[in-house]
């Protein structure tokens, strides 16, 4: 089976992914500050706002694994900088020590959302921060350029532009990195969403869809990024929303 890193993996989305990976036959080591309630192989304890201490986990992590994929996110509700250390910061630094740990044809899946979805109006900004290549120096960036509206927009932006500017960069490793832009998800932060986006504008999407996402439905998506049918596809933004950011940029909504 598939050796896979998982981030996320104690709650929502993440768990998801972690459960339909182990019922597939893949093995799966959970990076997480929580520790996973569903079964995983390993859980290594770390803490995405702190380069020591992902360090530290990478410390105790072998390599020759199939896929790593990053799931952990905090909602906009939290702490601005902590938001951003997160969801960005955290996550690339992460992710660049597993580039080595990757097999040959592995594959690395970031959690975006929708809610970066305009990150064309602030590429100039995002291509700047993405020189600065170290934790510190993006968090400096990040002090020295306050973004207007919420952080996790803007982090998730950062996210989405990323996965597409270090695509042809993995070609040499012959690893893919793909984005998943989800919509709505029934999950613990959903609440948070309904306070930093408005009750109104969720409540919008779910009339308009009937529903909310499950984790499953983000899931199964993720599972396909990382699997060999997916070899084509690399420096995507896949928007996996039920439909709604098309029918908004449609202006059919
Ligand atoms: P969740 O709150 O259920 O799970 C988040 C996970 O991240 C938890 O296991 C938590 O322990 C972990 N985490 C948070 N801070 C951490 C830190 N400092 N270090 C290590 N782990 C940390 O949330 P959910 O909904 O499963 O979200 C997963 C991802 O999906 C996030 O990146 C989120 O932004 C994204 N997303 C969620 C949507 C939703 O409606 N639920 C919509 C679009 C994107």
């Amino acid at each position: 089976g598939l050796r896979c890193v998982v981030t996320g993996a104690a709650s929502g989305i993440g768990q998801a992914v972690a459960e339909q990976l182990t019922k597939g036959g893949a093995t799966v080591v959970s990076l997480d500050r929580n520790h996973p309630t569903v079964p995983v192989s390993r859980h290594i304890p770390i803490d995405l706002s702190d380069p020591a201490s992902i360090d530290e986990a990478l410390a105790q992590l072998d390599s020759g694994f199939d896929a790593h994929i990053n799931v952990a996110g905090l909602p906009g509700t939290a702490p601005s900088e902590l938001v951003f250390k997160v969801n960005f910061l955290g996550l690339r630094h992460l992710t660049e020590a597993m580039f080595d740990r990757l097999n040959p044809g592995g594959a690395i899946v970031n959690v975006s959302s929708t809610a970066g979805f305009g990150w064309a109006q602030r590429l100039e900004s995002i291509r700047e921060l993405l020189a600065a290549d170290t934790f510190e120096s993006g968090l400096d960036w990040f002090r020295d350029h306050p973004q207007e509206g919420n952080t996790y927009n803007f982090s998730k932006e950062c996210v989405t532009v990323y996965t597409m500017a270090m695509a042809t960069g993995l070609v040499e490793q012959n690893v893919r990195m793909n984005a998943i832009l989800p919509g709505p998800v029934e999950t613990p932060i959903l609440a948070d969403f309904e306070e930093s986006m408005g009750k109104d504008n969720l409540d919008g999407v779910k009339f308009l869809l009937g529903r909310h996402a499950t984790p499953d439905d983000i899931a199964e998506p993720i599972l396909f990024l990382v699997s060999p049918g997916a070899r084509w596809v690399n420096g995507h933004a896949l928007v996996v929303d039920g439909g709604i950011t098309g029918a908004v940029l449609s202006g059919l909504v």
